[in-house]
């Protein structure tokens, strides 16, 4: 299935570049929300320069159709759907249909994509005796990554993006099988056996299932609590071309298959700028707790840039108002702790962080505002999810983003590979 191209070269503007004396017209092109870039695609093979952009701030790596955000206005939409109603309205699988398959699912779509995702929530017997292999303090986000490699080993007739039905088939048993392998690498971390998953559970009680049960004593968890955690995965679902998808776009440009792309973005999630600041958050939000230094004090560390400390949580490259998903999380936070009757200081001391980054120069000239991980650790706190796993359901809730852009390179117009040029800066000839 082709993708059509949701952006059309607009006519009415005129840019062009002088070199020389020489004028090159280049095209511009618009996208459905009136975004517009300027197209250099034949920069190079007309003039023989290449853009420089580090960090890729000024660079649009694709045309996508899947997720829309405006960081000044603090918008975010998945298919065009707000992330607030969707938050509000929508289960995690139906976003997670949304993403994948371009539409929310009609009744009898979702409850044969929720059958697919039964069937598939085994993993091979077999992969389970690699978890002996790991060791028991083994980082859960390294096990992830390895465990969804290991899958092409057990899966080997899985490539089929131009097929509808397989297709299908193979996002829900990524989906499924990562809730089960997440789980497993949490009981395998604290020494408790590990628990199957079970058909009658729906997608996110059912992870909360394999995480927390005991052979003799299952965890029924509070649907409110559920809810929340659901909340949680949807709000990760996806959010364009940040690291991690950029980086399954990147590899799946290779032709590379589902597994092994998604896995290398699971290990792009992994660092501290990006998925694992969640947990940095707790790290830092503790280490003040236990230093007892004022909030000021540490936000003067801050600003003095020591050792490169950040206020982990805070900022984003595209985000430059307010991230949406940091303001559904705040309120989901209260209610959880309320439901639970949990008085956790470091939600205290959070909000007391973010009232006066907020009104302090520094982070206002800069526009660093509170980012989706802010909150949302102390949420996972209190639900009993240990901190190292905090990534990792930020993996699962991401998962339909990376299956949806790997989709759609896959199935675009003119899949051309990856591959970004560089000015070389070493050293010139010299013999040895
Ligand atoms: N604390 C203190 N100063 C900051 C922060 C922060 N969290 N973020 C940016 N700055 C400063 C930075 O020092 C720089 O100052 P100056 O202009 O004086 O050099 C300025 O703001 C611009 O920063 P930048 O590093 O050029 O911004 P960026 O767009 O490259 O980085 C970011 C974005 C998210 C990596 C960064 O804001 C950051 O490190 N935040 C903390 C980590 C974090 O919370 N990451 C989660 C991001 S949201 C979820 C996700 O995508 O995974």
């Amino acid at each position: 299935m082709k993708q059509a191209s949701q952006s059309k070269k607009n006519t009415n503007k005129n840019i062009s570049l002088l070199i020389d004396g020489a004028v090159y017209p280049l095209d511009i092109v618009t996208g459905t929300e009136q975004e517009v870039a300027i197209d250099i695609s034949r920069l190079r093979a007309d003039t023989n320069l290449i853009t420089l952009d580090d960090g890729y701030g000024n660079t649009g790596s694709c045309k996508s159709a899947i997720t829309f955000i405006d960081g000044e206005k603090g918008i975010l939409r998945y298919r065009g759907y707000p992330i607030e109603e969707l938050a509000k309205h929508a289960t995690f699988i139906e976003t997670a249909y949304l993403l994948i398959f371009g539409e929310l699912p009609k009744e009898e779509q979702l409850l044969q994509f929720r059958k697919l995702l039964n069937d598939q929530q085994f993993i091979h017997e077999d992969m389970r005796h690699h978890f002996e292999g790991f060791p028991a303090n083994a980082p859960p986000m390294a096990i992830l990554a390895s465990m969804v490699n290991t899958l092409c080993c057990f899966q080997p007739d899985f490539l089929s993006a131009d097929e509808d039905t397989l297709f299908a088939e193979d996002a829900a048993r990524l989906m499924s099988k990562i809730r089960t392998i997440a789980a497993a690498s949490y009981r395998k971390s604290v020494g408790s056996p590990i628990n199957y998953p079970r058909s009658d559970l729906r997608y996110t009680e059912n992870f909360l299932h394999m995480m927390f049960s005991l052979p003799h004593q299952f965890s029924d968890t509070d649907p409110e609590i559920v809810k929340a955690l659901d909340q949680i995965l949807i709000l990760h679902a996806d959010h364009e071309q940040n690291c991690s998808t950029s980086t399954v776009r990147m590899v799946a440009s290779s032709q590379a298959n589902l597994y092994t792309s998604v896995a290398a973005g699971i290990s792009a999630l992994w660092g501290p700028l990006h998925g694992g600041a969640n947990t940095e958050v707790i790290k830092m939000l503790t280490a003040l707790l236990e230093s007892g230094d004022s909030v000021q004090t540490f936000l003067d560390k801050i600003k003095r840039k020591e050792s490169g400390v950040r206020l982990m949580g805070f900022g984003h490259r595209v985000y430059k108002n307010f991230d949406p998903r940091a303001q559904i999380i705040k309120e989901a936070c209260s209610t959880v702790l309320q439901k639970l009757n949990i008085q956790d200081p470091l939600l205290e001391l959070a909000i007391e962080l973010e009232e006066t980054a907020l009104t302090d120069e520094y982070f206002i000239e800069r526009k660093l505002y509170p980012n989706v991980d802010f909150y949302s650790g102390i949420i996972l706190r209190a639900i009993g999810i240990p901190t190292e796993m905090f990534t990792v359901i930020f993996a699962i809730g991401r998962m339909p983003g990376w299956i949806a852009h790997w989709r759609e390179l896959r199935t675009s117009e003119n899949p051309r590979i990856y591959r970004p040029r560089q000015i070389y800066t070493g050293e010139t000839l010299r013999h040895y």
